[in-house]
């Protein structure tokens, strides 16, 4: 029995250089089999173009397969999760420098381009590798309810109206997954702004939309909640580091989480070998998650 992703199209969004999940989770996919399009923040889009074009990025595979070594990207496209038509984008975001000449960038634009460039029903993989919350650095009691909101549309909505987007235009049993994090069930200091509540709501949703997808359309829904890794925007968090050093001490499994780990993971979820998993949260975390209390204390 191989991890097969053969003849899939599969489409990762959250993605703008080679530090964060979504970037090993598209290597991962594109691995075992699957064409691979990246869908990119248009204020982060420069970064990524650049990167690419300069050989910046990462572009060996993991070892799941020897016909591939090389990470190939079919597309990228813009996208701002947080827009789910062009009627809803604000006139200073329209006209600000970084969203001009991209094309349509919110996620019924995203759906009307993959749907021209590959057709109908070619998409089978939907990987939502994002999250934004303007005030993470804030403690929830002092979180304001724009900020509150703002993070909850980035990081919760936004798979939502993925979901509900890309269903009918995506092949009979197709797989959704988002990336979720420990504190959406147990209190991460430092995780604020209504990030931990993003994060939960992420959670339950998954459960909802399994349901809903796979009655009407046959799609798989699932997270993963992953351990803690100094990507972009982890870094943007401040006490990043210091979950890793936690983690590290206190998991199960001491070594750092690896970001190819969670890669592999996503790909088995995306593939038929995981034809009867929907609606879990499954952990990607060294088993941080089982922990009650520690030797050294803590938790
Ligand atoms: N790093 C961690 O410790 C950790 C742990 C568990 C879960 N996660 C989750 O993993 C996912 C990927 O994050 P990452 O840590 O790999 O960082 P990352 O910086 O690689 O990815 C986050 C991406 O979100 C994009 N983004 C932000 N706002 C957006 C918007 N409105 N529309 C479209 N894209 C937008 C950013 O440009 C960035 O590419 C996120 O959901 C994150 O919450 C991260």
């Amino acid at each position: 029995m191989r991890m097969n992703l053969d003849g899939q199209l599969a489409l990762v969004a959250g993605v703008a250089d080679d530090q964060g999940f979504g970037w090993s989770i598209a290597k991962a996919l594109h691995a075992a089999g699957a064409k691979v399009i990246l869908a990119c923040w248009p204020p982060a889009m420069g970064i990524l173009t650049k990167s690419l074009d300069r050989g910046k990025l990462d572009m060996t595979l993991p070892g799941l397969s020897e016909e591939r070594t090389e990470f190939k990207i079919e597309k990228i496209y813009a996208l701002d999760a947080v827009y789910d038509s062009m009627d809803f984008v604000p006139e200073d975001i329209r006209t600000s420098k970084r969203y001009q000449d991209v094309g349509d960038f919110t996620i019924q634009g995203l759906k009307k381009r993959i749907k021209e460039d590959f057709g109908d029903g070619a998409l089978t993989i939907a990987v939502h590798s994002l999250a934004n919350g303007p005030e993470v650095q804030k403690p929830l009691l002092e979180t304001s309810r724009e900020g509150y909101l703002a993070a909850n549309s980035a990081s919760s909505y936004s798979f939502v109206s993925m979901v509900r987007e890309f269903s009918p235009i995506m092949r009979k049993n197709g797989s959704f997954l988002c990336l979720s994090y420990l504190a959406s069930e147990k209190v991460i200091p430092g995780y604020g702004g209504g990030m931990s509540s993003a994060k939960a709501a992420l959670e339950s949703d998954t459960r909802v939309l399994a349901y809903e997808a796979g009655q009407e359309y046959g799609h798989r829904v699932n997270s993963i909640s992953a351990g803690a890794l100094a990507s972009r925007a982890a870094r943007s968090i401040g006490e990043i580091n210091k979950m890793i050093d936690f983690g590290a001490k206190r998991a199960p499994l001491k070594s750092a989480l690896a970001p190819k780990e969670v890669g592999s993971a996503a790909a088995f979820l995306c593939s038929d070998l995981a034809s009867g998993i929907t609606g879990i949260n499954l952990y990607v975390d060294k088993g941080m998650h089982a922990m009650g209390l520690c030797p050294e204390g803590g938790l």
